[in-house]
């Protein structure tokens, strides 16, 4: 048994105020066993992805957003899913990411959840979301999976879960993410 605690950067694709997904993501947290914890990040302040704005130097929020990936021991994406994949808020994160070399992505254990107002619950966005931040190198927990659909009913306006199935989904995700973190890190060590 480890004494590891491991520090879990949270990355929400909506910016939305009431977004689902950051309920998801908080409630996801607070669901993670001892040993671990989440810290989540902002970044409205990011510019939309440009190669003449990189080219007169990376903006402070994407500098800041790569210390903080850098810094953690892990990455927990929580999105919606627009138009069958990732939006653009999360891909415009992605894009100044994958500008850094190394690209601070690589080697780092990493697992997703998504939250829709549809029935399927963002399971096109995750697959996409796998085979991009994958191919920068981020290692994804691969089952548990967690599609949360319908999510507007399972979320009250205060960012409650208020349903059990859901609630056992992330619990069990997160004690599967706490395993694959360190087998990762140990991998990429
Ligand atoms: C631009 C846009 C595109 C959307 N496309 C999809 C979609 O492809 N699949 C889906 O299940 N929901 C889609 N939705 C609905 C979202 O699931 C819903 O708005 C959800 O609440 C967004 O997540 P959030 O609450 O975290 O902001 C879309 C919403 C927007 C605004």
């Amino acid at each position: 048994m480890s004494n590891e605690s491991f520090k879990v950067w949270g990355i929400c694709g909506s910016l939305r105020q009431k977004s689902l997904n950051m309920m998801a993501l908080k409630v996801a947290g607070e669901l993670m066993p001892q040993g671990m914890s989440l810290q989540i990040t902002h970044y409205d302040d990011l510019p939309m992805y440009n190669f003449d704005v990189q080219a007169k130097g990376f903006p402070a929020a994407s500098d800041r957003l790569r210390a903080e990936i850098l810094s953690a021991d892990a990455l927990f994406f929580a999105s919606p899913e627009y138009n069958f994949s990732v939006g653009a808020p999360l891909k415009n994160v992605i894009d100044w990411m994958s500008r850094y070399q190394p690209v601070p992505f690589f080697g780092k254990p990493a697992a997703m959840i998504s939250a829709t107002t549809g029935p399927l619950g963002g399971a096109r966005m995750q697959y996409d979301l796998r085979k991009i931040v994958g191919g920068l190198g981020a290692q994804f927990l691969g089952k548990p999976e967690v599609f949360i659909g319908m999510a507007n009913k399972k979320f009250d306006e205060e960012g409650r879960l208020n349903d059990e199935t859901t609630r056992k989904f992330l619990t069990d995700q997160m004690l599967a993410f706490k395993d694959w973190i360190p087998r990762v890190k140990r991998a990429f060590a």
